[in-house]
């Protein structure tokens, strides 16, 4: 059962035509958009997105968690969810938008979910109109929504701009490995030059201990300082935590298979500190 029966579902109110104009004039320009982004792959993105959107979910917060790694979406795989409402089938003109949008429900805890479709190649036969398009379709369904988390593929990815020049916040996902330093240094770099209002905050993920963990904080804030006369803030760190692929075999999210695990209460205070930090962290 939802714990928080009340809300009504941003999905249906989309389905059903709502004066969606009217409730952006209520919300600040796109603080809400939350892009989950790394310079190298296989970081942890698509799991601390889900993992996020869940803890957010927990605070009575709506959330629409948005797969924005159209070439190898894989939020749909470690959600079980089955195809057919994914952006996929939205470009294909099969369904609108609003229909894509999904509500996911696990335990006491529901988001809604856009999924994305492993391997569909889906945004490489539209024009840079059609994607602008696209992308301010998303940025209207946003408004619905208290958090839209956008997991994105690694790296940069210029199908994304549009998307990218409206989102408020960014996480960046790195781990202790040195090339994934080098490349959230680089994606960082990125992000400062190309949107200089980004709000760009670091996640350390699989670190085997805190220490560790701040050692690679250490490490991309004191590269962007020197180089970018930036510092980023760390928006906490995820230790590495065995039940995490447990979770994602079983195809269910770690807060509801494992809610006690480490890294499910690292990410539910990661969660809290964001909404704790105000107008610069989650509103
Ligand atoms: N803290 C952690 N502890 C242990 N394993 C982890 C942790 N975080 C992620 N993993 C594992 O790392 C793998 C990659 O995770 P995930 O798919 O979320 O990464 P990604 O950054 O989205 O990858 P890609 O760049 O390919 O989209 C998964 O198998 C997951 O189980
Ligand atoms: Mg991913």
């Amino acid at each position: 059962m939802n714990k928080h029966p009340n809300l009504t579902s941003p999905a249906r109110i989309l389905s059903a035509g709502a004066d969606v104009a009217a409730l952006r004039r209520t919300l600040p320009r796109q603080a809400n958009l939350v892009a989950v982004a790394s310079g190298k792959g296989g970081v942890g993105k698509t799991w601390f997105s889900i993992t996020l959107s869940q803890a957010l979910a927990g605070h009575g917060r709506r959330v629409l968690l948005l797969d924005g790694d159209l070439g190898l979406a894989n939020v749909d795989v470690q959600l079980a969810m089955p195809p057919g409402h994914d952006l996929a089938s939205v470009v294909a003109g099969k369904i609108s938008l609003a229909e894509a949008i999904t509500t996911y429900s696990a335990g006491v805890l529901s988001f809604d979910v856009l999924a994305g479709r492993s391997g569909s190649g889906a945004l490489d036969t539209l024009s840079r109109n059609q994607i602008e398009n696209l992308c301010n379709e998303l940025i209207r369904s946003a408004v619905l929504y208290d958090h839209v988390i956008v997991d994105l593929a690694a790296g940069i990815n210029s199908h994304m701009t549009p998307l990218f020049a409206r989102i408020g916040k960014a996480l960046i996902v790195v781990t202790d490995d040195p090339t994934s330093i080098t490349d959230a240094y680089a994606m960082i770099k990125f992000l400062v030059t190309s949107y200089p209002e980004m709000d760009v905050r670091i996640i350390v993920n699989m670190a085997e201990n805190r220490t560790q963990a701040e050692k690679t904080f250490n490490a991309v804030h004191r590269a962007c300082g020197h180089f970018l006369q930036f510092t980023p803030t760390l928006a906490g760190h995820v230790l590495r935590d065995k039940h995490i692929p447990q979770a994602i075999r079983a195809q269910a999210p770690l807060l509801a298979r494992y809610p006690q695990s480490e890294a499910a209460v690292l990410v539910q205070q990661i969660a809290s500190s964001l909404l704790a930090s105000g107008p610069r962290g989650l509103i």
